[in-house]
């Protein structure tokens, strides 16, 4: 359950809200690629609205270290809030100016102002106290809705609580608790399918669903230092030879929770593979034969037959059809999925405008996930480059819940205390 006051717990009635929101959202040319993050904010927004305050909205877009630009200002997002709320947004240039106590003082209650970029202070990041302090002054009340950005410590998310009253917003609330909830109570089995490029971004999630889950899948480019360090030879595939030992640790700690409670480790036993990342090259299958870790673990002991058959310029783009109707199988037996990271290069597009090469691992996954081969498990999909395919796929309806956060949402997963959520009020104070 979660612990901290919400904007449901507070009288809000006529004051000034600074709500701090997630809007680091993909912009090329001047336009939002994926609006999802906006989205998600409105119905905090709506509710603060329809407690008649005066609405003062913050947040940061990319890293640009303190630095103004035009290519990380939030003015798109003030128009893109201005379709989505049908009312006018105020956009202000600049997060400290002093025109934002002017604005304020001229604002009609249900009136909306969006702040330009906090990022282009370095304050921002270094939870610089009087920066928190200035943009305090502009309001009765501090909401944190900004999920994706909680687990970093800056000015909008730690020092600004000193400053302010400070609750949770809607999205923030819903994150926290369906995260918390799989993680702590999910429906059995649970299966955490894990992907992604390397294995240092998600140490910590992979021990606890190690801990946790009834199985876990492995895909991506991180399945190659896997298999790397169970002595397949990857050939130039993307692989981490500084991982390889964090990867034997976790197959041998696998080994121990199969032993004690029959977890099990599903690592890649065929893969995809060409010379380039091209979709003119034609790709091949190699069946790695090694079908259980246990398998793998004795290498290099007992090389399963076939295992070499990877060669040295062949590069893994993809896990295999064998791999995948695996997973897809053992779905029908899940109650619980959570899926962060793609299986294989799901960037690139197929010549023939359909699936992209690399691409068949995880979509076969993916239907699994939603439902299409019988039994529905609930789904959450952990953010970042995980949103962008599902977003890409139009599959956003599809999952029961994808989250706004990528850093935030791992480090909740793998159970640790996001800084912009603690600094809030809990329910008793
Ligand atoms: C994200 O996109 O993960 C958040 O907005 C946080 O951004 P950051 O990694 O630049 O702090």
């Amino acid at each position: 359950m979660f612990i901290k006051q919400t904007i449901r717990d507070i009288d809000l009635e006529g004051k000034t809200v600074l709500l701090r929101s997630d809007y680091n959202v993909p912009i090329v040319d001047g336009k939002i690629v994926d609006d999802f993050r906006i989205r998600q904010s409105i119905p905090t927004i709506e509710f603060l609205l329809s407690k008649n305050v005066k609405l003062i909205i913050c947040s940061h877009l990319g890293r640009p270290n303190g630095v103004s630009n035009d290519n990380d200002s939030l003015f798109p997002v003030a128009k893109k809030l201005q379709s989505l709320l049908k009312q006018p947004v105020e956009f202000v240039p600049d997060c400290l100016s002093e025109e934002v106590i002017k604005i304020k003082s001229r604002m009609e209650f249900g009136s909306v102002v969006l702040l330009e970029n906090l990022r282009f202070y370095k304050d921002e990041e270094e939870n610089n106290e009087e920066f928190a302090r200035h943009l305090a002054s502009y309001a009765d009340v501090f909401v944190q809705d900004g999920f994706g950005v909680v687990h970093r410590a800056h000015a909008s998310t730690s020092a600004i609580t000193h400053f302010l009253p400070s609750v949770a917003g809607l999205l923030l609330e819903k994150e926290v608790n369906t995260i918390s909830d799989v993680m702590e109570n999910p429906k059995r089995p649970l299966m955490a399918i894990i992907g992604g490029a390397k294995i240092a971004d998600k140490i910590d999630i992979l021990h606890r669903f190690i801990d946790i889950a009834d199985v876990l899948v492995i895909g991506g480019a991180m399945a190659n230092t896997f298999l790397a360090s169970s002595g397949i030879k990857v050939g130039k595939s993307l692989y981490d030879e500084k991982e390889l030992p964090i990867a034997r640790d976790i197959i041998r700690k696998a080994g121990y929770q199969n032993k004690i409670r029959g977890f099990n480790l599903v690592l890649p036993f065929d893969v995809v593979v060409s010379k380039a990342i091209n979709n003119k090259l034609p790709t091949r299958i190699v069946d790695l034969k090694t079908h259980s870790f246990a398998e793998i673990e004795n290498y290099p002991k007992r090389p399963p037959a076939n295992a070499f058959k990877i060669l040295s310029d062949d590069i893994i783009l993809d896990i295999g059809p064998f791999s995948g109707s695996f997973v897809a199988g053992y779905m029908q037996n899940i109650q619980t999925v959570v899926w962060n990271g793609t299986m294989g290069v799901t960037e690139t597009d197929s010549l023939l405008g359909s699936i992209g090469p690399y691409s068949h691992g995880t979509e076969l996954i993916v239907k699994a996930i939603i439902g299409e081969f019988g039994r529905t498990p609930f789904s959450l999909v952990g953010g970042g480059d995980t949103v962008a395919y599902v977003v890409t796929n139009k599959l956003l309806k599809c999952f029961n819940h994808v989250s706004t956060g990528g850093g935030a949402s791992l480090e909740l997963m793998a159970g640790r205390k996001l800084p912009g959520v603690e600094a809030l009020l809990n329910k008793n104070e």
